[in-house]
């Protein structure tokens, strides 16, 4: 039998970028490897995103540019799914402009892949099953891991929030947590296996196990976990800063394989915006919570979310969150044009702000932010910092790219056998996104 491969593309956040490895260990399951060549493949899979118009963009132009290989190859099998999915005019469209994709799921039955897949190659014909609500856990799926040396976690699935701007609850559903114990069971073999950094994922990790009879909250479960041996570092996101509390601001300063990162996303520095986004906290109060991490944790370093031109934003609005900016020094921001998502409160409100407006107030931000940055991290000059080496650099195969407990980028020289591995090296240069150093030990 000729050998048989899959490619899958992924579009949007770590959640989704897990879900494509369990899908990818379905396939490996079944005998399918991994190819980058379209056109070699048999099974090509979109996992795709929704948060911003230009995602479900990007995705319906994939999909159209895969309409000929299909024509060259029928036998090839087209898989969509992901968060666009759980739309169902999206669904619509796709049934009704693009034919050759033979399969669509949601992200909650992700599970009933490999039946589809079987299905889809014995019938030939679209197969369409998307689920509105997560009627049950994901159960357990084989996982095709890109590294070795790290790993995602899902703690908890769905948002309740409701932020006014965003999708996500609309087609993730309501919080659900995992189990505790299989969390820790499942981190455990992981560890043994060499996995030396876990990524712990929820749209709001904070919220966990408040949807348990049982008490049980994050700090117990960040605990629990520190406790692993051979594990080395713990990371989570996301968190909102709502529900960051005192509690858990002392748990991950005291628990030493958490790492001192803090990923807070703040979206606005205006009360009026803040409210209308229905974030649940003032700019003050958003203030008071970095200043109680800085207190506790003085190397923390403080990344967030941002977004310009919320509907309603005028310029004070703007200049409220350029001001937060100056005034908390974030390490790093991801900052957003506001997108309109329909079905979410915010795209009926009035006062959509001009796109010219808001490409101009994201520049101002992005130069802000990058003198920041560089700004925050000469402090890591002459400074001896633990890395993990993820393997050789994107943008020079010659060095050697890892991340410190901060999650800063760095940049150093050795050899590639120590991808995987803890070590550590002396920062002599920075920039804004990057330290460099030499490798010491
Ligand atoms: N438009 C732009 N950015 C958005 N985000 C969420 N919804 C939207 C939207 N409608 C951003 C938020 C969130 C990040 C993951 O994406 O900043 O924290
Ligand atoms: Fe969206 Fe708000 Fe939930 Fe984050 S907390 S996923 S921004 S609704």
């Amino acid at each position: 039998m000729r050998d048989e491969f899959f490619k899958i593309k992924t579009y949007g956040c770590q959640m989704n970028e897990h879900d494509s490895e369990k899908i990818a260990g379905v396939l490996e399951e079944k005998g399918y490897q991994p190819t980058e060549e379209l056109e070699q493949a048999d099974v090509i899979i979109l996992n795709t995103c929704c948060i911003r118009e230009k995602a479900e963009l990007k995705v319906f132009g994939k999909v159209g540019e895969l309409k000929h290989l299909k024509r060259k190859n029928p036998d090839l099998i087209i898989g969509i799914c992901g968060c666009m999915m759980q739309q169902e005019d999206v669904v619509a469209e796709i049934k009704e402009k693009y034919s050759h994709v033979d399969i669509v799921f949601g992200t909650h039955n992700i599970h009933q892949f490999e039946e589809l897949l079987k299905e889809a190659q014995l019938k030939r014909e679209p197969l369409v099953k998307v689920w509105d609500e997560g009627k049950e856990l994901i159960p357990k799926m084989p996982v095709r891991r890109e590294e070795d040396y790290r790993a995602y976690v899902t703690i908890i699935y769905g948002c309740d929030n409701f932020c006014t701007y965003c999708i996500v609850p609309h087609v993730r559903g309501r919080e659900r947590s995992r189990p505790l114990a299989d969390i820790v069971a499942e981190i455990k073999e992981l560890a043994t296996d060499g996995v030396k950094e876990v990524m712990l994922l929820g749209q709001n990790v904070n919220s966990y196990g408040q949807d348990f009879e049982q008490e049980v909250d994050f700090s117990q479960l960040l605990t629990e976990i520190n406790q692993i041996e051979d594990l080395k570092r713990i990371r989570y996101m996301t968190s909102h800063p709502r529900d960051f509390n005192q509690k858990l601001i002392d748990t991950v300063s005291r628990l030493d394989k958490v790492c001192n990162q803090f990923h807070l996303p703040v979206q606005a520095g205006s009360n009026k915006i803040l409210a209308e986004m229905n974030r649940g906290y003032t700019r003050e109060e958003y203030i008071q919570l970095i200043e109680k991490i800085r207190a506790k944790n003085p190397n923390a370093a403080i990344s967030t979310d941002v977004m310009v031109g919320f509907p309603g934003e005028t310029e004070k609005d703007f200049a409220d969150t350029l001001d937060l900016f100056k005034q908390v020094k974030f390490d790093m921001a991801y900052s957003f044009i506001y997108s309109q998502r329909s079905g979410t409160p915010a795209a009926e409100y009035k006062e959509q702000v001009a796109e010219e407006v808001k490409k101009e107030r994201l520049q101002k931000l992005l130069d802000l932010q990058s003198e920041i940055s560089r700004e925050q991290n000469k402090s890591y000059l002459g400074q001896t910092v633990e890395v993990l080496i993820e393997g050789p650099s994107k943008k020079d195969k010659s060095k050697l790219s890892g991340r410190t407990r901060s999650n800063k980028i760095v940049i150093c020289e050795g050899s590639d056998d120590l991808t995987g591995e803890l070590i550590n090296v002396k920062i002599k240069k920075v920039q804004s996104w990057t330290l460099f150093g030499e490798i010491t030990d």
